[in-house]
């Protein structure tokens, strides 16, 4: 089928679009011999496609794995202080993937791998604003205000939060539960948000992501997407954001 040539660089994994249109438009992208210009489109199946004269690794198939991932792990490739990483727990499809996202350390939960680059990209622009479900634990009890701040918006020391929901919250001895479901994917989000208003959190587990749930999913484990949920993955630009999402049920 014919494609604009960024689309096919993308899906292979090789970077985003965006990326892609910059190595076209400095000349550095070749298609079946000729150097290939910003709007071209090429037969993603037959075109020998070649960046700085090495050849685009032909599409492999492409993979969609849900893990919930363990605490103690890290969300990267390789770690240099020798820490077990997400990939680790899907070395045996045989088929290097990437972590949709990132969840720290300390948090467990519902993590996307994928090699499809252009469909990890889109999910992790901001401008797509998934909604991302946390079971949040926090020490003390929340004030209204503290609720009222967490979904209207926390100042940050990068910027205010944007809107998100707060539903199902529950007090248990000297804790609190509750979850928390934003779109934003800032660095310790939740965290932060809950430390700045004096809340430190001692639990953190994602449980949903767009329409996704970790189901009966134990830590460690992992399921691949159907095609039908890669197909609404692929179609949530249309779905809207987080306005979609239940109202408050404190
Ligand atoms: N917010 C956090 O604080 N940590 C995560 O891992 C994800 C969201």
């Amino acid at each position: 089928m014919q494609q604009r040539l960024q689309k096919i660089i993308a899906a292979a994994g090789y970077c985003s679009r965006r990326r892609a249109e910059e190595l076209i438009a400095a000349g550095r992208v070749r298609v079946d011999g000729h150097i290939a210009v910003i709007g071209e489109k090429a037969d993603d199946q037959a075109a020998v496609i070649l960046i700085d004269d090495k050849p685009l690794q032909s599409a492999e198939k492409l993979v969609y794995v849900l893990i919930n991932k363990p605490l103690g792990t890290v969300t990267t490739l390789s770690d240099p202080e020798g820490r077990p990483v997400v990939t680790d727990l899907v070395k045996e499809l045989g088929v290097r993937l990437f972590p949709v996202g990132r969840l720290d350390i300390n948090t467990s939960g519902l993590l996307l791998l994928t090699n499809d680059g252009a469909l990890a990209n889109r999910l992790a622009h901001p401008s797509h604003q998934v909604d991302k479900r946390y079971l949040v634990k926090v020490r003390g009890q929340l004030t209204n205000d503290s609720k009222r701040q967490l979904e209207e918006g926390v100042a940050l020391e990068d910027g205010m939060t944007s809107p998100a929901k707060l539903v199902n919250l529950r007090i248990s001895g000297n804790h609190t539960w509750f979850e928390l479901i934003i779109h934003e994917g800032r660095n310790r989000q939740v965290r932060r948000m809950c430390e700045a208003l004096g809340h430190q959190v001692s639990r953190l587990v994602r449980i949903g992501y767009a329409f996704l749930t970790l189901d009966n999913l134990a830590p460690g484990q992992k399921r691949l997407l159907s095609e039908r949920e890669v197909k609404r993955l692929q179609g949530l630009d249309k779905n809207g954001p987080i306005s979609k999402t239940k109202a408050r049920q404190t």
